[in-house]
């Protein structure tokens, strides 16, 4: 959707996936969620689903509907989608990545994703300062009972990088698409709390 009405059809997209999840009247998107799967329908879609069903004002956004080139040095850069997501990060109060773990580290969508937040840094500047004082979280799933010890620090520390407060990681093993496990949709509730908390102390004090 790089060329004319992209952003028209941007949001369109947007409102029709937040109706799926929760129907919810429209307001301010103060989580944005940022799926980065190989497959829109797989485990990681499946556990971000069973967090955002519990959030308010919230929609997640899945990498793959979207045009995101990589990262090149070459300055001449915005012909794609990147611009419009780095304005959603923007309004929101809270970002929840979410990721599969693919051979020990994020996924390749997620992988261009994180690349371009450089664009944050030069391109889009005042975007990245406006990142301070958010909350960053990170959804995952994988084949092993914990993530690998090196899957979370890249998020951490980006999100640090943009003075963002770390809210950790949710990552959960499951075999069965059809139906989370009683403890892992448990989990997935608890950490809703947890991202629903950071979003109202970021309103309250910008009240
Ligand atoms: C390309 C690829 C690489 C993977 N690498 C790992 C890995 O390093 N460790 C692991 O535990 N599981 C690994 N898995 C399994 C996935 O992490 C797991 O099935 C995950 O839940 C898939 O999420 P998805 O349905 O969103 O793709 C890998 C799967 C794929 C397709």
């Amino acid at each position: 959707m790089s060329d004319g009405g992209e952003l028209v059809e941007f949001l369109r997209r947007l409102f029709e996936r937040r109706s799926e999840q929760k129907e919810r009247a429209g307001g301010p998107i103060r989580t944005l969620g940022i799926l980065g799967s190989a497959r829109n329908d797989g485990k990681t879609a499946a556990l971000t689903s069973a967090v955002f069903q519990h959030l308010d004002d919230a929609a997640v956004i899945d990498l793959n509907d979207f045009s995101i080139d990589p990262y090149t040095y070459d300055s001449a850069r915005g012909g794609d989608d990147f611009s419009a997501l780095a304005q959603l990060m923007n309004e929101a109060d809270a970002i929840v990545f979410a990721s599969p773990v693919y051979w020990y580290s994020m996924s390749g969508p997620m992988k261009i994703f994180f690349d371009r937040l450089t664009d944050l840094t030069d391109h889009y500047k005042p975007i990245g300062k406006a990142l301070a004082g958010k909350s960053a979280f990170l959804i995952a799933t994988s084949n092993s009972p914990e993530a690998p010890a090196c899957f979370e620090p890249p998020f951490a520390d980006t999100a640090r990088y943009f003075d963002m407060h770390w809210g950790g990681m949710l990552h959960a093993k499951f075999p069965d698409l059809q139906q989370l496990p009683a403890d892992v949709a448990e989990h997935a509730r608890t950490f809703a709390a947890a991202i629903q908390t950071a979003t109202a102390v970021r309103a309250k004090a910008a009240a």
